[in-house]
């Protein structure tokens, strides 16, 4: 291959440094096609949602309906009409839904609509496939098919990922979300959760109460405020310094007591050289002025705060990381903007001149 940045559709690049890509399903990648073939989406409080939508207009609309599965459930549990819509095979009318979506009837929409991150759809090789849906600025297929979804239907519910709730995306409609902590889809395990939005002037924005399961956590207004405040401190400190005298484990490991963490460079056996200006998962920084006498009680300090915001949002102030650990409880990445308020608010705290 002459330039690895002009490469055949599909070509997903693995190491730009090694020129290596790898083939995907272009048609299952650029359309988003994983299905929802489990029921524990539809939890109680998504269940009463959709008991007052229905009560409104007894009909829903899929459109992006798949194999139908969403569809085959509502009407086994709530005896609506439905009908989809999809790009793809010749079940449902053909309706391009991240352009626009036919909703005479106004019916609830339940749907599942396709992830795809603009930078994965570059990654994978398929922007070509999904560029047309990006021009209006959205970085995700999933926030594309929401606008359509909202400006079609007064009700809405989506099946969409997780990091949804520490998006950029306006909330003024949302009224409940509630994160699916079993494996909902068979052939992906993207963590996701259930958004509810109400018709326009209804909403709740932030007040919206957030549950995991049917565990209530507290509103989206919580937990993004758990995430502390950015702060205007001055202090000096440097991410991904390969001499740097702190560790950080930024993501959860697989064995339990694998948590995220701070710790002296001397405990934390990655080795310096694996730090790149990229790097995101394992690191050393370094925090300029701090005594080094002080650096076992400030990474204990820190450490402390840490846990009290993954305590206080049952870790929905940390994004999702790949699956769940071997306790069954999901991994998660703690992202540098957190942990750098975290480092300021220890410093600020601690006293640590
Ligand atoms: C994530 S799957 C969900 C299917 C179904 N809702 C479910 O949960 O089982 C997404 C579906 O959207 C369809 N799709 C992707 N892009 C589409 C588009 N632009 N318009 C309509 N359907 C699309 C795919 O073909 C796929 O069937």
């Amino acid at each position: 291959m002459a330039n690895i940045d002009e490469r055949e559709l599909g070509q997903m690049l693995v190491s730009k440094a090694k020129s290596q890509t790898v083939q995907v399903d272009v048609g299952k990648v650029s359309r988003g096609s994983f299905f929802t073939t489990d029921t524990s989406w539809l939890t109680d409080s998504v269940r009463s949602f959709l008991t007052e939508a229905f009560a409104t207009v007894n009909s829903a609309l899929d459109p992006f309906a798949g194999d139908g599965h969403l569809l085959q459930l509502l009407h086994a549990e709530f005896g609506v009409a439905t009908h989809g819509f999809d790009i793809h095979g010749d079940r449902w009318p053909n309706n391009d839904s991240l352009l626009d979506i036919p909703n005479i009837q106004r019916s609830v929409i339940v749907t599942n609509p396709p992830y795809l991150a603009n930078h994965s759809a570059k990654r994978k090789g398929v922007q070509s496939l999904t560029l047309q849906y990006f021009a209006g600025g959205r970085d995700n297929l999933y926030k594309v098919a929401l606008d359509r979804c909202l400006e079609s239907a007064d009700f809405v519910v989506a099946i969409i990922p997780e990091t949804f709730l520490l998006a950029d995306y306006p909330f003024d409609r949302l009224v409940l979300a509630s994160v699916i902590e079993q494996a909902l889809f068979a052939d992906t395990d993207a963590p996701a959760l259930v958004a509810c939005f109400a018709p326009v002037g209804l909403g709740l924005g932030r007040s919206a109460p957030v549950y995991v399961s049917d565990r209530p956590v507290g509103t989206l207004r919580r937990i993004l405020a758990s995430r502390l405040p950015s702060g205007t401190s001055q202090r000096r400190m440097r991410f991904n310094e390969p001499t740097g005298r702190i560790g950080f484990r930024a993501v959860d490991g697989t064995a339990v007591g694998e948590r995220i963490r701070f710790m002296p460079a001397e405990d934390f056996s990655y080795p310096r050289s694996g730090v790149k200006v990229s790097s995101r998962l394992m690191t050393y920084l370094e925090i300029f002025d701090l005594d080094a006498a002080e650096l076992p009680r400030f990474c204990a300090q820190a450490n402390e705060l840490l846990e009290s915001i993954r305590n206080e949002s049952q870790d929905l102030a940390l994004a999702p990381f790949k699956g769940n650990n071997k306790a069954g409880r999901r991994r998660r990445r703690l992202d540098y903007e957190l942990a750098r308020r975290i480092l300021l608010g220890t410093l600020e705290d601690g006293k640590y001149d």
